[in-house]
């Protein structure tokens, strides 16, 4: 079921660079060593403080293997020439960035990009990130986030690509393509890091930093396909997480690190713990002092400790004390070095310094922000208003637009959380594009309240400013550096303050209206999906968002953008995903909208005052046209388990079909649009329950007006295989279902069997 990716890596180091770093490690001191698996932060701190300033003694020394938080080239220039040109062995430095969604150029949040469902629009925002970051100096990005996540209440939802192993497996392949280019050592290439390895998504009651349950089969299935892509992809890097799995802290946990990770994948690069992750092992509760905490991580694979502190102050004795085999230490070290060949570090240590302001907000690179905000966004409600033509997209003609709302003004806020070296006056606001376009007498704005707070002054000019308009623009959303982001989990999801008596007030006025969410998540609003004519989740689409967002409202951007998180009604029924398992008493055919009637209704899986399905699904979203699914047809009537085990084995399964399916996609309405088409599968009768659906496959269609093409979807044999009651990865006699459709809750469907 999708959840394998192909066992082809580019390779992080050739023989030459392995004989060098072999020579290296012959001349290091124990002490020189573990200081290549030091990593302290030099700019501002991105997590609890970090406390030391004695950095240039401390390279000087070779106690410092790694920087991060430094945002530019003079910066980067000044400490490496102390480590190359003052430390006994002159090992350059690696430094590091959060380089989440942009360096300069920032571009949507990572949960906005994902909705375009377009890796290859992904892999040249990240491209740009890293040409912008390497001028910078830096080298290294502590990105992408894989972390699928199934719980909107978790703040980092934000900084990944959502819910679904597939989907994140294609995404998380296409960051580390373009952070990593073509070649590892070419000047703009930066390493990428995935993280947070792993579970971090899944933190109970959808807390930060919780602890997380998650069986062995559900890990491999669920929650392990991005990553296993991103190192399959080559990743360089790695970052553990904060989290504890099944009891064992995954900072200290060798069956995730050195098992699964460094053993099964074959992973060569760097394990990286979390911003002081090796300290918090005490909080954990599996060690009472430092030194237990680093021998704990470092022998479960950590090889560098990010801020603890706790390696610079304790492997050395560690070693000599004989509780650590220095060959521990080597082999993180070989690591270390590794990839610091890797990235050329060693024959170009320093950033070209005259170069740096010119590779950063490149023309091309705001005009690939401005396309990929549009592509992020997912229209989810265009209705008629008043019995007449749907709201979106607005007309030319219109004659005044109220334009209401905390976020219809901002520029921070647009940037998302981690926001790099973006900058608010690198932003059109919404606002801003929206005036030039109509002109300052067409637009009549009104702040109406404050994302938190206000008052009813503002609220009553807003009313009126809507009342004297032809239509409203009602930008509301989250705070997105407070209230989205790390350390940002909401208990309600909502919209913060009083935006909804906003938005009730605005929406009584009688006037159509159109609202934008700014949100780092999907927020609960079931009255303004009732209420409300067209609604659309615009996510914190960058500093393109003026252009972007007006080019969508008046319809030369056609929405095509898909939710890659299911939308959930109420914040009682998460974690909301689509791809779970049956149960035993499903509420198939039952009418969720009201409460149980009889005994029939009542002892099935569902709530009493919810409905189990989301407001809108995963995959969802709407266009200004329309799209017809027919004909779908499947190349075979019966598989076998057999034969697609040997195939499963026998390669790269990217070359090697098992079946096609194919549908015909039509655009039944009046306007050109692209369609991302979905392809699932169900499998039935297998040792271990699966998913009512899984995502197998993703294509993104343009077609015109009344065209009609044959979309075919060749499915591998890793498309029926899964992780079976023996944690093997196998393809098992079962009823497959297979479906093509616009997204995970409709669609044609058909079956066939996989025989033994
Ligand atoms: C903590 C976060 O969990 C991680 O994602 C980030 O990369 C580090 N801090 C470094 O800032």
């Amino acid at each position: 079921m999708a959840s394998h990716t192909p066992a082809v890596r580019s390779s992080l180091s050739d023989a030459g660079s392995e004989k060098k770093l072999e020579a290296l490690l012959q001349k290091m001191t124990l002490e020189e060593k573990v200081g290549q698996l030091v990593q302290y932060s030099a700019g501002q701190p991105t997590g609890p403080g970090t406390g030391r300033t004695d950095y240039d003694d401390m390279i000087r020394k070779g106690e410092v293997g790694a920087l991060f938080n430094i945002t530019t080239a003079r910066q980067v220039n000044a400490y490496q020439r102390v480590a190359v040109e003052q430390s006994r062995l002159h090992i350059p430095l690696l430094f590091g960035l959060d380089v989440i969604h942009g360096f300069r150029t920032e571009f949507p949040i990572p949960l906005g990009l994902a909705s375009s469902w377009d890796p290859d629009l992904i892999e040249q925002t990240a491209r740009v990130a890293a040409r912008e970051t390497s001028a910078s100096g830096i080298r290294w990005t502590f990105s992408p986030m894989v972390d699928i996540a199934r719980d909107a209440r978790w703040g980092r939802m934000t900084e990944g690509s959502g819910e679904d192993p597939f989907l994140g497996a294609a995404i998380a392949r296409a960051y580390v393509r373009g952070y990593q280019g073509a070649r590892l050592d070419a000047p703009d290439s930066i390493a990428a890091c995935p993280k947070h390895f792993v579970g971090y998504g899944a933190a109970e009651g959808g807390r930060d930093y919780n602890s997380v349950e998650i069986s062995e089969h559900a890990l491999r299935q669920f929650y392990l396909p991005p990553f296993h892509a991103a190192i399959d992809a080559g990743a360089a890097t790695l970052m553990s997480a904060f989290n504890s799995l099944n009891g064992v802290p995954t900072t200290a946990n060798p069956f995730t690190l050195k098992q699964i990770l460094k053993g099964e994948w074959g992973f060569q690069g760097i394990v990286d713990s979390d911003y002081t992750s090796v300290g918090e092992l005490i909080a954990h509760g599996i060690a009472n002092d430092g030194a237990t905490a680093a021998r704990k991580a470092l022998l479960a694979g950590v090889d560098m400790d990010m801020v603890s502190s706790l390696y610079h102050e304790n492997l050395v004795q560690l070693v000599r004390s004989g509780q650590v085999p220095e060959a521990a230490v080597d082999e993180s070290v070989r690591r270390v070095l590794r990839v610091k060949f890797a990235l050329g570090l060693f024959e170009r240590p320093y950033a070209d310094e005259a170069k740096e302001t010119g590779a950063m907000l490149r023309p091309e690179s705001v005009s690939l922000a401005r396309t990929a905000a549009e592509r992020s966004f997912v229209l989810l409600k265009n209705a008629p208003f008043s019995g007449g033509a749907p709201v979106l997209p607005l007309s030319n003609e219109v004659k005044r637009v109220a334009l209401v709302g905390p976020l219809a003004d901002d520029s921070n806020d647009m940037l998302g959380s981690w926001a790099g070296q973006g900058r608010a006056e690198d932003v059109i606001a919404l606002r801003t594009a929206l005036t030039q376009r109509l002109g300052v007498d067409r637009v009549h704005y009104a702040k109406g309240i404050e994302i938190v707070g206000g008052s009813d002054d503002q609220l009553a000019e807003a009313v009126k400013t809507a009342q004297e308009s032809d239509l409203v623009i009602l930008a509301l959303g989250e705070n997105a550096p407070e209230m989205t982001g790390e350390a940002a989990s909401r208990a309600h999801l909502g919209l913060p303050g009083h935006q909804e008596q906003l938005l009730e007030k605005i929406v009584a006025t009688g006037k159509p209206v159109a609202l934008l969410l700014f949100t780092g998540r999907p927020l609960t609003l079931p009255w303004a999906f009732e209420h409300v004519p067209a609604v659309g989740a615009a996510w914190f689409p960058g500093i393109q968002v003026g252009p972007a967002l007006v080019r969508t409202l008046f319809g030369e951007a056609n929405p095509s953008g898909k939710l890659p998180v299911s939308w959930p009604r109420s914040v009682g029924q998460e974690p909301l995903y689509y791809d779970a398992l049956n149960t035993g008493r499903p509420a198939d055919n039952i009418d969720l909208t009201r409460p149980p009637k009889n005994i029939l209704e009542k002892y099935v899986s569902r709530y009493i005052d919810e409905q189990n399905t989301p407001q809108f699904p995963f995959g969802y979203g709407l266009s200004y046209t329309q799209f017809g699914y027919g004909d779908l047809k499947l190349d075979k009537n019966q598989l076998s388990a057999k034969a697609l085990n040997v195939q499963l084995r026998a390669g790269d399964p990217q070359t090697n079909r098992a079946l096609s399916v194919s549908a015909e996609i039509t655009n039944t309405g009046t306007r050109a649009g692209e369609e991302i088409v979905q392809c699932y599968v169900r499998l039935q009768g297998t040792s271990v329950a699966l998913p009512v659906r899984a995502l197998s496959g993703f294509q993104r269609i343009s077609l015109s007006p009344g065209e009609k093409k044959e979309l075919t979807f060749e499915l591998g044999p890793e498309a029926f295989a899964f992780w079976n009651d023996q944690n093997k990865f196998v393809v098992e006699p079962a009823r497959l279902t297979v479906w093509i459709s616009p997204d995970s809750a409709h669609g044609e469907r058909k079956t066939l069997d996989i025989t033994p």
